[in-house]
């Protein structure tokens, strides 16, 4: 049995991960320090799994804090999730991010190369192209990097700087899977994300708003060259990016898979408009949305999605789940939130 190790495993992406690798046979140790995630998580990923695995709560970016784990375990490949995601914080607290994210990316690629640790998949974002232009859509892995619009777009461009470099001097293999719009929650209702400290995501404030937690929600400009006005993203479901990570997994393990570093667009290929969303949720849910139209935010752009043939040709991997069940996800999950305890936004 192989052993992953998996970096931010409270988290919202990293926990369905769990789920998803211990219902494929992997022994899963988890390593988080809660900044942006409860423990909670834990028993709750265990219930769905019915399995348990190995916690460890580190800083991972601190130097050296990490070792004792590759120490005390033999890792046959990593999964690295943990970093700060917060757009906004980023351009409040640049130095924070900086330090955390590629902090904990350059720890984990020592940790790699010292412990003799060759695989390794990297949470990247669609952010790496920067403010994409409607000549680029959609958006492929060629596709031009433009400049980060933000210090967290910048620690994943680093991240996959420093893990393509160390791939060449190693005979470490990496995945570097860059996410579109990650959304919903377990099919069961019984997972999803917590309220966080900055949560300015779409799906979240639409159940929010349903629940009665905000009063109503704001779809920024209505006049957006698109279908109907309101901005175009690419949502995909959370359980299929989590599929996704054990495919790139299957794939780095096989013995005749030699490249050394590959970029994989993590995307449904279908851009949604806030509207359609909004109109999704009400169809699955039955509850009406208290919407306002507002003006356009700054720093929006009107549309971005992916074209992601490579993760069909490569892995084998393509999103199975529609918005409908992102949002019917997303609706059992803010429900539970409320039988939990969580009657807020933001914690
Ligand atoms: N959710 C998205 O919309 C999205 C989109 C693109 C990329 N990503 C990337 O995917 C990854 C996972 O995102 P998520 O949505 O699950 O975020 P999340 O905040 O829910 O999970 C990240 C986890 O990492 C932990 N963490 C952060 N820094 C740490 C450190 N120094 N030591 C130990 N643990 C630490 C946090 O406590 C949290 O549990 C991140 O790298 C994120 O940048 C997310």
């Amino acid at each position: 049995m192989k052993t992953i190790l998996v970096t931010g495993g409270a988290g919202y992406i990293g926990s369905h991960t769990i789920v998803e690798l211990l219902k494929s046979g992997y022994k899963v140790i988890s390593v988080d320090n809660y900044y942006n995630s409860i423990e909670l998580s834990y028993a709750l990923i265990e219930k769905l799994a019915g399995k348990s695995f190995i916690k460890y709560t580190i800083d991972i970016a601190q130097e050296n804090a990490l070792e004792i784990i590759f120490q005390e375990n033999k890792i046959d490949g990593i999964i690295h999730f943990a970093a700060l995601k917060s757009v906004p914080d980023s351009v409040d607290n640049p130095i924070f991010c900086f330090k955390n994210n590629n902090n904990a990316t350059l720890n984990i690629g020592d940790c790699a190369v010292k412990f003799g640790v060759r695989n390794i998949v990297f949470s990247s974002s669609c952010s790496v192209y920067g403010n994409v232009e409607p000549s680029d859509l959609p958006v492929q892995e060629h596709t031009i990097i433009r400049k980060a619009e933000s210090p967290y777009a910048y620690s994943k461009q680093n991240g996959e700087v420093y893990l393509k470099a160390i791939s060449e001097i190693s005979d470490i293999k990496v995945f570097a899977l860059r996410y579109f719009n990650p959304v919903g929650a377990h099919a069961s209702g019984e997972l999803g994300e917590f309220p966080s400290k900055h949560s300015n995501n779409l799906v979240p404030i639409i159940t929010q708003t349903a629940i009665g937690l905000r009063d109503h929600m704001t779809v920024f400009g209505k006049d957006w060259n698109t279908r109907d006005g309101s901005c175009v993203r690419d949502y995909i479901h959370v359980s299929d990016i989590a599929e996704a990570h054990v495919l790139a997994l299957k794939k780095l393990f096989q013995d005749d898979f030699k490249n050394k570093f590959e970029i994989v667009n993590l995307g449904s290929g279908l851009g949604v408009t806030v509207f359609e969303a909004i109109n999704s949720f009400e169809k699955m849910s039955g509850v009406n949305v208290n919407f306002k139209e507002g003006e356009r935010r700054e720093g929006d752009v009107e549309a971005i999605y992916s074209l992601p043939v490579k993760a069909k040709d490569l892995l084998g991997w393509t999103a199975n789940r529609d918005v409908d069940s992102m949002m019917d996800s997303a609706w059992k999950w803010q429900k539970k939130l409320i039988e939990l305890g969580f009657n807020t936004t933001k914690i």
